[in-house]
């Protein structure tokens, strides 16, 4: 196979002068032979593998895997690191560095002389972070996930990462847990590196990944220690340099219908919310607008049919040995694009068309879904001009259409220091807002959506009240909580000035957000309103509170988008 155009790389290791002896002198410094720079496509293979994020942490041998793909293939690859996000460590969140992430691979990639990428990557951030740098470098590029954790079992019990640790943690807090008991769950619930094993970010995103046409089919849902996860990345790594003889870039791939396809596969699996902010991002980066509405439009006519956690019963590695992504794409595809160009270079179509279920109960039918509409609905109201968000299949049911009270709290800190208090003037009815956390407020919108149920409504057995915010929530969470309130409050979106004890009405069948407080009064409370001041005036806080986009628009920065988006 030839390459269709002159490979980029020869511009640094092509020429006999000064600076192409320098480039391959220094390149063989580290024991190549001058063979490798006869015409091979150079593969870089992006590798977010840290000791800082656990989730990612095998990908070092995943990359081992890679590389004899290339080689196979007659490539010549090269691994380099980015910064990597672990979900669980970085403070306040990986959110605020998911944009810096996202700059370090679009430069790393624009700035090497590699023809082509393979981006490795799994937990929450780093998969949205490595397709948005990608696509602005938008040179050949496939990914390889990491893959799910293996299944937390506590004696016969299974944990899902995150959803059974906020659960137990409910029944510890009302004083049905044992610290023995709590201690056991610690050391059974994360049995092996690769990401969450509910339906969270990552299971969605990584999914979402293979949807959009960025792996190889039957990539996403491999579970990370699965030998089948080394043989797909050997795979990819053969694939990579075919896709640079054929100059197929992610530009080619990642289009508006395949991005129609993801939204569609998002509702069907009930997967993230955090999924919408990052397909925004993405496909910003190609120019492709996605209005909240295109999400709102696919949830009411996309069944949910994925029975795994947090809003159904399984785990992930249930959904891989049922079929995984591939079957919930082959049994919703009267509702997809199948003609989008994937990175195998055939359509969607064509790759999911051999797809089968093989366990019914975790993945159900168009006929008999779990939810006749997709996972995430769209609200919108005077509490929530640009909308807001809710996972309506994680919810409970009694309180999707709700009115209740106020309880304001101005900071998550404030939230905290008073949930649990005896004398906290709160009932099953009351409505929780916290304010101050959106993309500027907090800054960097943290997972603080889900505020706690008070632990004196937890001893009456009351389990879910609705909560609402300008932040986000893991996609292990679950629970009726109305999240990315835009515009935030921050910016003097109007959940700045509700006030304790206002009436606000949820309605989700009708997609309604309002504060039931008349029009004149929330005018002069507005008009009263002031921004708070900023502390951050230094280092790359003080850029990001510069340039940050509102949830809505996906939380990229204003100058990385691209230009007139369509
Ligand atoms: Fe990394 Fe959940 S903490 S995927």
């Amino acid at each position: 196979m030839r390459p269709s155009k002159p490979l980029r790389s020869r511009e640094w290791f092509g020429p006999s002068d000064e600076a192409g002896l320098f480039h391959r002198a220094w390149l063989r410094a580290e024991g190549f032979h001058e063979q490798v720079f006869q015409n091979k496509p150079i593969i870089g293979i992006c590798n977010s593998a840290s000791e800082l994020n656990n989730c990612n942490l095998h990908l070092k041998f995943v990359a081992e895997a890679v590389k004899r793909g290339v080689w196979q293939a007659g490539g010549f690859p090269l691994e380099f690191p980015t910064i990597s996000l672990g979900e669980p460590f970085m403070k306040p969140t990986t959110m605020l560095y998911r944009n810096l992430m996202a700059m370090d691979v679009e430069e790393m990639i624009t700035a090497s002389p590699i023809d082509g990428v393979v981006l490795l990557g799994g937990c929450d951030k780093t998969v949205p972070a490595q397709l948005m740098g990608a696509a602005s470098a938008n040179i050949p590029t496939i990914m390889v996930t990491g893959g799910p954790m293996l299944r937390g079992m506590w004696g016969q019990q299974e944990l899902g990462s995150g959803t059974d640790v906020r659960r137990h943690w409910d029944k510890k807090r009302a004083g049905k847990l044992t610290d023995e008991e709590w201690a056991e769950i610690e050391g059974s619930i994360s049995r092996s590196a690769g990401h969450c094993t509910v339906m969270g970010t990552a299971s969605t995103m990584t999914s979402l990944a293979e949807v959009l046409g960025m792996t190889l089919p039957g990539t996403a849902n491999i579970p990370a220690p699965d030998s089948r996860r080394y043989a797909t990345a050997e795979a990819s790594g053969r694939r990579i340099v075919e896709m640079v003889y054929e100059d197929l870039k992610p530009s080619q791939i990642m289009t508006r219908k395949a991005f129609e396809n993801a939204i569609r596969v998002l509702m069907a699996l009930g997967g993230s919310t955090n999924a919408i902010i990052h397909l925004i991002a993405i496909a910003g980066r190609l120019g492709i607008r996605l209005p909240l509405s295109l999400f709102d439009e696919f949830s009411r006519t996309t069944p949910f049919i994925t029975n795994v956690r947090p809003s159904g019963k399984y785990l992930m590695e249930d959904f891989f040995y049922a079929g995984g992504v591939q079957a919930v794409m082959k049994e919703i595809s009267p509702l997809l694009h199948l003609d989008t160009l994937t990175c195998t270079g055939k359509t969607l179509g064509e790759n999911i068309r051999d797809a089968q279920c093989y366990n019914p109960d975790v993945i159900r039918t168009m006929k008999e879904p779990l939810y006749k509409e997709g996972g995430t609905a769209i609200l919108y109201g005077n509490l929530a001009p640009r909308g807001a968000v809710i996972k309506q299949t994680a919810a409970s049911p009694r309180l999707l259409q709700h009115r209740g009270r106020a309880l304001v709290f101005e900071s998550n800190k404030e939230m905290y220091e008073r949930i649990d208090d005896p004398d906290l003037d709160v009932d099953e009815n009351t409505v929780l807002v916290l304010r101050n956390v959106g993309p500027k407020g907090a800054p960097g919108m943290p997972e603080w959506g889900r505020l706690p149920v008070p632990a004196k409504l937890l001893r009456r057995g009351i389990d879910d009240m609705v909560r609402i915010s300008d932040a986000r929530m893991s996609g292990t969470s679950y629970g009726t909580i109305v999240l990315h309130v835009t515009p935030e409050s921050a910016v003097g979106g109007p959940l700045a000035i509700v006030q304790t004890g206002d009436l606000i009405e949820l309605d989700v069948p009708n997609r309604k957000l309002n504060l039931l407080v008349p029009d004149e009064e929330i005018q002069r409370r507005l008009a009263a309103w002031k921004p708070p001041l900023s502390s951050y005036k230094r280092g790359y806080v003080k850029m990001y509170l510069e340039h940050i986009l509102q949830a809505d628009e996906g939380c990229d920065f204003d100058y990385l988008q691209a230009e007139n988006l369509e």
